[in-house]
């Protein structure tokens, strides 16, 4: 759907038609289909307001989707407001190429004078210039240029380069990029040329997947570039750090004013608000975007959380909410989550509770093997809680649990040092930075880096003794029971350090949206982040709301007796421990807190409050 747009007089009719006829589709002129009532007040030299136009643009989008669903069109259309646009555009956002014809009203004006038989006088242009918002998802056009050089640039923007580029072709890059074909969009694919190891990578990817026998494959920066429609959209699926910085600094001789990059890794949210901030400098649109997912959600659909300028994400949203997954009601997993670095924020978290999910899984398989289950049993246990308790982490670790290699089982070969890229890390830092007590994510993050101390383990593990795990004096349905209480609590700390974090940077999040595109294409979807969605719409303190009370509830006396199993028997459970320990911390009105209070002020007069003086007031005491 091609819309030719800019002020009367700037040339839209005469150049929408040579183009129609160049790419044989029809043309229509917005001007033959305003009502009589809008000629009229034109006629009588009144500028028409939002309210007159309002059906015009309507019934002109509905023109444009007619015609799109039989092929295409070129509409010339003034469509001065972003407004305007985004009425022509309803429901094509995908399928919407704008072109910009821009010119001086010194130049306008002229030619307007110029024109007989018109029914807008010049004198109107001017109020035309007056509401004209740059449309910067516009090919942007000199009116200078001659007619047939001006269709020539609009087809060979429009029929020979690519709509989206995608820039780093490892696992992550790859699957974007068969997704974005799939899905129909023209894309351009960009990895780097190192000699001896990186050679060839776009071109040969591309002739291993017949789907993307359209797309353009490049190993140079400025071809890749150029083979872009402006304004450009290109995700960086590239290392997150420093290689992030480089290649910004390498595309950018290359880019033009209003690009969008979009970063689809897992970058440090406090970066992407510098590198979002750095590149505004220089009028280049930065998004920084979560994609949650892995390889296969990556290709057949990810959980997305883009942030950065709500108009840049307008431009980018036909790309990424038509890649993500979608959720129960065929919504995309995908939603501009808000300003600066708040998806990177919100990705970060996801990975937190992601962290904790598996380290609880982690916990609850050497639970079930302490029990006496074997592996096969260990699965069959874990499958048979997916009618409960589901989630895509469940069930990987039920099949993880059946795989053998051999006689034996492949994941009792693996080394138990479990490694990490760091968002676990960030999320911990975050919640101390923000002061929020997230100590589900840092007790996962510890396991991590305990089990890294291998060595130490096994020397320790000789210098103490061991109780005898035969008395783990605990059902599977406790163990179970345990689980979910432990799941809900992290659950709570997740949008608890999302909230705590909107307030803090003014982010505004939408915690029920996020929960939303959480339920589907990413790693932490399951049963319980849908109940969620209806939750959050109505709290943002999840252990408010009366089922989840009530379910706690029921499943504290698990939670009690499994953990005190597992100490009892020196077993190791540091996700499920804290679990309680953080509930039975946040429901007590009472606190030893009070204690902590006159040690500080016996040694540092720090002051302490009093309970019998509500003033607020600081007291100091001599304690000797
Ligand atoms: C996802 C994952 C993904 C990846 C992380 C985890 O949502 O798809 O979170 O981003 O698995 O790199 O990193 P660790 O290596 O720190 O576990």
């Amino acid at each position: 759907m091609i819309f030719i747009i800019g002020v009367s007089g700037c040339g839209k009719s005469t150049i929408g038609k040579l183009l129609s006829k160049e790419l044989n589709i029809p043309f229509f002129d917005a001007d033959d289909f305003h009502p009589e009532s809008n000629i009229k007040k034109m006629s009588n030299g009144k500028a028409l307001n939002d309210d007159d136009r309002q059906g015009w643009l309507e019934s002109l989008n509905e023109l444009a989707k007619s015609e799109l669903a039989k092929n295409s069109c070129v509409i010339a259309c003034s469509a001065l407001k972003q407004n305007y646009r985004d009425i022509l555009r309803k429901d094509l956002e995908s399928e919407t190429k704008w072109v910009h014809l821009s010119g001086s009203f010194d130049q306008i004006y002229k030619r307007m004078k110029s024109r007989v038989d018109h029914y807008m006088p010049s004198e109107l242009l001017k109020s035309q210039f007056d509401i004209l918002e740059h449309p910067k998802e516009a090919l942007q056009v000199d009116i200078t240029k001659s007619i047939v050089d001006i269709v020539d640039t609009i087809k060979n923007e429009l029929m020979n380069k690519s709509q989206f580029g995608l820039f780093g072709l490892g696992v992550m890059g790859k699957s974007l990029c068969r997704n974005l074909a799939n899905k129909g969009f023209k894309i351009s694919m960009f990895n780097r040329h190192v000699d001896n190891l990186e050679v060839e990578i776009a071109k040969n990817f591309k002739t291993e997947f017949s789907e993307l026998s359209n797309a353009s494959a490049f190993d140079d920066i400025s071809a890749f570039v150029n083979s872009l429609q402006q304004p450009r959209c290109i995700m960086l699926m590239v290392n997150a750090g420093k290689t992030i910085d480089h290649v910004i600094e390498d595309l950018f001789p290359h880019l033009s004013e209003n690009d969008i990059l979009i970063d689809g890794g897992n970058s440090n949210y406090n970066k992407t608000k510098e590198r979002f901030d750095y590149l505004k400098t220089k009028s280049i649109h930065f998004i920084g975007a979560g994609v949650s997912g892995g390889e296969e959600g990556a290709l057949k659909g990810p959980s997305i959380m883009p942030s950065g300028d709500f108009e840049a994400y307008k431009q980018v949203q036909p790309f990424l909410e038509t890649i993500a997954a979608k959720d129960k009601n065929s919504l995309p997993c995908c939603t501009y989550i808000g300003s600066e670095g708040s998806g990177h924020f919100v990705k970060m978290v996801h990975n937190g509770i992601e962290y904790v999910e598996m380290q609880l899984l982690a916990e609850i398989t050497s639970i079930l093997e302490a029990l006496g289950q074997n592996n096969d049993e260990i699965s069959n246990t874990l499958e048979s809680w997916k009618t409960t308790t589901d989630s895509y982490l469940l069930d990987i670790t039920a099949t993880i649990f059946r795989k053998k290699e051999g006689a034996d089982w492949l994941v009792n070969k693996i080394l138990d040092k479990a490694g990490n890229k760091g968002t676990g890390n960030w999320t911990t830092i975050a919640s101390a930075e923000l002061d929020v007590p997230s100590t589900l994510i840092a007790s996962a993050l510890f396991s991590r880096y305990i089990s890294f101390y291998k060595d130490e383990r096994i020397q320790l593990n000789n210098n103490f003794e061991k109780a005898n795990n035969s008395a783990l004096n605990i059902s599977v349905k406790e163990v179970l029971e345990a689980y979910q209480f432990a799941r809900i609590i992290n659950h709570y700390q997740g949008f608890k350090l999302i909230s705590e974090a909107s307030n803090k940077h003014s982010w505004n999040l939408n915690l029920s949206e996020i929960s939303r595109i959480w339920t589907n294409g990413c790693i932490i979807k399951s049963t319980l982040m849908k109940e969620l969605v209806e939750v959050l719409k109505n709290t943002t303190n999840i252990l408010t709301n009366q089922e989840l009370i009530n379910t706690l509830n029921i499943y504290k006396p698990s939670i009690k007796k499994l953990v005190s199993a597992c100490v009892l028997n020196d077993l190791s459970v540091p996700s499920l421990s804290e679990s309680i320990q953080f509930f039975n911390g946040i429901t007590n009105p009472n606190s030893n807190a009070n204690v902590i209070q006159a040690q500080r002020d016996y040694f540092g007069a720090h002051t302490y409050q009093r309970i019998d003086d509500a003033s607020g007031k600081s007291y100091h005491t001599n304690w000797n």
